[in-house]
Parts: C-alpha cells; structure tokens; sequence
C-alpha cells in the first residue's frame, strides 16, 4: 500500500498569525492606514488550521470572514496588536501578515476643526512587534515575517530578515494591485536561501506556506 501523509501535521501546535492593516485614530472621527486587505493572512490562518494547528488570529480592521477552524482577536490599533500578541503567546509558530501602521499619532481628543490653522501631525513610532517577539523571552520556535516592498524586494528582504532575528521571509512585491488583489508573488528567504514561488492566488500561497510549516516542525 501507499504511504500515508498525515493530513493534521499541526496537530498540537499553536500558530499566532497577524493580519490586516491597523488604524491609527488622529482624532475621534479620523485615522491612519493602509491599503492591506487581510485577506492573505486570513488565508493562511485557515490553511494552517485546516492542517490541525490550533491558531489564533489577531486580525486589524477588515471585513472579511472568520476562517474555520479559527480563533479571533479583532484589534484596531498597532499597540492593541501588540497587546494581544503578547497575550496569545505562548505559541510554536508565529505567522506576522499584518501590515502593522509604522507610525501613529497621539490622538486628539476632540474633532479637530477646519479654520485653526494647518494642523501638523507629530509621527511616533509603533512598537515592532516582530521585532519584539524575535528578541523576547518567548520567541517562537519557528518565526515567519512577511516584508512588503515595492523594489529591489529579495535584497530590501533579505536585510529586513537578517535585521529582525526572524526564520523566514516572505517577500511580497506590492507595486502592482496586490494590495486587495487575489493573488501574490513572493520569494521565501530563509537561512538555506532564496526560493521564488509563481504568481498563485492567495489561498494557493497560504497552503503551500502551512505545507511548508508543517515539514519545518516535523
Ligand atoms: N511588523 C510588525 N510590527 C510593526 C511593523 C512590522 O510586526 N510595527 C512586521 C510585519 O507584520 C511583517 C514584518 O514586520 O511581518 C515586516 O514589515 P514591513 O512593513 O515590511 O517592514 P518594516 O520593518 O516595517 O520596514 P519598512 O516598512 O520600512 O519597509
Ligand atoms: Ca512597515
């Protein structure tokens, strides 16, 4: 007979994923964002709970459905995403999708008003929260960030990987429409190298991703 894979390999393992962009609020009626739609990261939470994984998914501000099989942490800041990374851990495998707000602002508590002036907008930074879990206490076994770039991608990639102490890359050409678009290009870049996947609709790159996983752990 046949040898068998088995189908949950992730069977008893915790996967955090991030996912989604964040909202930073100016004042009471305005924020910060970006154009990340959440839909890779949602995919790759359900790939990897279809392969068994018990996985939490800490989700920014996005309109899309729970994936089966999934927890769900809906959180709308960078901080707040922080904050509940922190609290999902620990976990085996961290998968940060998000498209986490570089910078916020320190909110105005009133709706600032046309007719004082120009208001200047003073830019703080956003606690990395890859960064953070790559240095900290309870760094997960296997640490995969995503980098979003717009040129020279491997080389911008293989830096963001070398700098953030993290496992593996997914390196993401966002020039085009893949912002909101169904499918993605991306190179994995581990310590081994680079691989180039093909152009693949983005459920196709979340399975073949958790596939992937699922050997590095066994
Ligand atoms: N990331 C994070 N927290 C942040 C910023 C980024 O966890 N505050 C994570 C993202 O989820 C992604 C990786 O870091 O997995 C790289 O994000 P990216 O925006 O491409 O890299 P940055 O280090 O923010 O650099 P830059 O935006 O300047 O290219
Ligand atoms: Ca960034």
């Amino acid at each position: 007979p046949q040898a068998q894979l088995p189908t949950r390999p992730l069977a008893g393992r915790h996967v955090l994923v991030t996912a989604g962009p964040t909202h930073e609020p100016i004042d009471p009626v305005r924020y910060i964002a970006n154009r990340s739609s959440g839909r890779q990261g949602f995919a790759i939470a359900g790939a990897l709970a279809r392969l068994g994984a018990r996985v939490t998914l800490v989700a920014g501000p996005v309109d899309l459905p729970t994936p089966v099989g999934v927890t769900r942490v809906d959180v709308e800041t960078g901080g707040q995403m922080a904050e509940a990374v922190d609290t999902a851990l620990p976990a085996d495998v961290a998968v940060m999708v998000a498209a986490v707000a570089d910078w916020r602002v320190d909110p105005a508590a009133q709706k600032i008003k046309k007719g004082a002036g120009e208001p200047a907008l003073r830019l703080l930074p956003n606690p990395d929260i890859l960064a953070g879990l790559a240095a900290g206490p309870r760094r997960p076994r296997l640490l995969i960030g995503f980098a979003a770039e717009t040129e020279r991608v491997v080389e911008h990639a293989t830096a963001k990987r070398v700098r953030k102490g993290v496992d593996w890359i997914v390196a993401n050409d966002v020039s085009g429409d893949v912002m909101g678009g169904g499918a993605n290009t991306v190179h994995i870049l581990t310590a081994d190298g680079v691989e180039d996947w093909p152009r693949l609709p983005k459920d196709e790159v979340a399975a073949r991703l958790a596939q992937r996983i699922a050997e590095a752990l066994t």
